[in-house]
């Protein structure tokens, strides 16, 4: 099937309406959240007017009838991401997934292999947004062990140079990014994955911006840990994903305690569920996850590969329109090797926030700031940048609409 966007515009309802006044929505915000077709709002909608009831627990027709549902979308997630079914936890984030490993890292006992103490090394990078940099910062604070980093280029590449010095025999963790929700470079893997393991630490992966917009599959990727969230991916808000390997969830310590994730409890004390259900304490998000199972299935039959290739003509198309631009620069890489469809950029002395707002005085949505990502931009020398982030429903005239408003923003402010 060959990509089609005006069928695939006409799939989300919001971006027939228009703003500011009857202007056309150009939404180049789909790093920050993506709009949802109707197919994800019915599934949403439609759990709740008739199949919603406590997964796992009633003893009655809508108990079975919505434990069918939120175990078949975890099939389809597993299915998704080349996983096994039992290795798909729902949370309710992305930022939660990560708290997730991180809290339970840090519940490990003597003897586990997760137990962090002073010595052990975390390793993260310079271009990690805060849900993948504040977590590994707490559980370094609380166990005793070094946070340590890899630095980004000025052209917004990892610095791979002194590999060797950064995973060492004390490294436990790598936590990385595989595609910056600031620069849109995507990370090469194989090298630090190779490096981890050999050292016997685990590889964490926010998967945020790239599951959405890529082909994925975790055994091919090689890491430990992926966690992505739903809203980004065309589903609802109030649901993450985090897959973990089999046997290392079996070590993992739980997070979150409660109903649901135990096996036997007495008085005194408590033995776990297996995983996934270790993972999730009390009623969990149901609809949320039954919705995300609809994104996937929708993100599936448009095709990945479909959604990568439009993606990657819509950068190079938007990356020499807005090279055109007099005093724009680009924050992050320029050659469209490795890169996805992420276009942060400074105009003169415009300040970011003065042209994303006459931008959406103009129709056109971008995210304007540090993007939850403070110390990258402060490396890179930017307060801020103006962001564009594009996905399967955005065309070239939303670039053209972009690029015209930041021509007239440059006149307005002279
Ligand atoms: N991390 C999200 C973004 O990049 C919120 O906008």
């Amino acid at each position: 099937m060959s990509f089609n966007a005006g069928a695939v515009i006409a799939d989300f309802p919001i971006l027939s309406r228009t703003v500011r006044d009857g202007k056309r929505l150009v939404y180049l915000d789909s790093g920050a959240t993506s709009q949802k077709p109707t197919e994800v709002i019915d599934a949403e909608s439609n759990f709740y007017r008739m199949h919603n009831a406590a997964v796992h627990r009633g003893a009655h027709q809508l108990a079975e009838e919505a434990t069918d549902a939120y175990e078949g979308a975890r099939s389809i997630v597993a299915q998704f991401l080349g996983a096994s079914v039992n290795e798909i936890i729902f949370t309710k984030s992305a930022t939660e997934s990560l708290n997730l490993v991180a809290y339970a890292m840090g519940n490990a006992p003597a003897g586990n292999r997760f137990q962090l103490k002073s010595g052990d090394e975390i390793v993260i990078t310079e271009m990690e947004h805060h849900a993948n940099l504040i977590p590994w910062q707490q559980l370094a604070a609380r166990t005793g062990a070094t946070l340590k980093w890899f630095e980004v280029t000025p052209e917004g590449r990892l610095d791979l140079s002194n590999i060797d010095s950064i995973i060492t025999s004390k490294t436990k963790v790598v936590a990385l990014t595989h595609q910056s929700n600031v620069l849109g470079t995507i990370n090469p893997l194989s090298e630090i994955v190779k490096r981890a393991h050999a050292a016997g630490g685990v590889v964490v992966l926010d998967a945020c911006q790239s599951v959405p917009h890529m082909p994925i599959n975790v055994k091919e990727l090689e890491v430990d840990f992926l966690t992505f969230s739903g809203h980004k991916a065309v589903g609802p808000t109030g649901v993450g994903i985090l897959w973990g390997r089999e046997d290392l969830l079996s070590e993992l310590p739980p997070f979150l305690t409660g109903g649901s994730m135990i096996e036997n409890v007495t008085m005194t004390s408590a033995t776990w569920a297996k995983a996934p259900k270790k993972f999730e304490a009390g009623v969990p998000n149901m609809a949320q996850a039954v919705g995300l199972g609809a994104a996937l299935t929708y993100l599936n039959r448009i095709g990945m590969d479909q959604i990568f290739s439009h993606e990657k003509a819509l950068t190079k198309y938007g990356m020499s329109a807005l090279l055109e631009i007099p005093d724009l620069s680009i924050v992050g890489p320029t050659d469209l090797e490795m890169r996805g469809g992420t276009l942060s950029f400074t105009v003169g002395d415009i300040h970011p926030h003065d042209l994303g707002q006459y931008l959406d005085s103009q129709g056109v949505a971008v995210r304007t700031g540090h993007h939850c990502a403070w110390p990258l931009t402060r490396k890179l020398g930017v307060p801020a940048t103006t962001r564009a982030s594009f996905y399967l429903y955005n065309t070239n005239a939303d670039i053209d609409a972009l690029v015209d408003g930041i021509r007239n923003a440059q006149k307005y402010f002279g």
